[in-house]
């Protein structure tokens, strides 16, 4: 047996998680690659919504989903994700089985912009809210940048803190190697 490592980790959770037709969120964008995995996973009845502040993360999904001719199940939005509760119409809300973030910043792009804890915790906190039973949000943690060390702190005391009778919350990081290497927090709402 071999331990899965973390990006196959994260995706085995979705993969489990979501169904076709379901509605889900790409809460990080960035180049597309999960948007896609994503959009995949929901097939041709369901929908995904992404979210990214930079243009430049919007204009590389795009382009990656029209390779893979998948535009037509997702809506992109170029906000961040703490508005993902306005952006999903109502009558999505409850229908949301899956969401994704990638903490940090765009590969490729500018490593100033990143992710903060602040924006973070409020889209989990809504997703909680408008998410189905069993509802799984998969955050991947990548905390080697300073500020990344303040969003990984900020969060884990967010997600410590969650009522059991809410969600159930899980850790999974590799303990023995160098350099901060990103780990797993998934959130299972009851
Ligand atoms: C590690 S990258 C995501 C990688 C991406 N999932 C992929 O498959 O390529 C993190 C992204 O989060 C975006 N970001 C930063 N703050 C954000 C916010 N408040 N809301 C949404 N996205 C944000 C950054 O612009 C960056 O593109």
């Amino acid at each position: 047996m071999k331990l899965k490592r973390i990006l196959p980790f994260a995706k085995q959770l979705l993969e489990e998680a979501i169904n076709e037709g379901d509605i889900v969120v790409d809460a990080t964008i960035g180049n597309g690659h999960d948007t896609v995995f994503l959009a995949q996973l929901v097939g041709k009845q369901g929908h995904v919504y992404g979210f990214d502040i930079q243009e430049q993360a919007l204009l590389n999904t795009v382009e990656r989903l029209k390779t893979n001719n998948l535009q037509e199940r997702v809506t992109l939005s170029q906000q961040g994700h703490h508005f993902i509760s306005s952006v999903i119409p109502e009558e999505k809300h409850g229908l949301i089985s899956g969401a994704m973030f990638n903490l940090g910043y765009l590969p490729g792009g500018d490593p100033s912009i990143v992710t903060n804890f602040e924006t973070t915790i409020s889209a989990i906190k809504q997703l909680l809210h408008v998410m189905k039973p069993e509802g799984m949000i998969v955050i991947v943690v990548y905390h080697g940048h300073p500020e990344g060390k303040i969003e990984r702190d900020e969060l884990m005391s967010f997600v410590e803190r969650i009522d059991s009778s809410v969600a159930h919350v899980l850790k999974y990081q590799f303990i023995n190697k160098q350099n901060n290497p990103p780990y797993i927090v998934a959130i299972e709402k009851c």
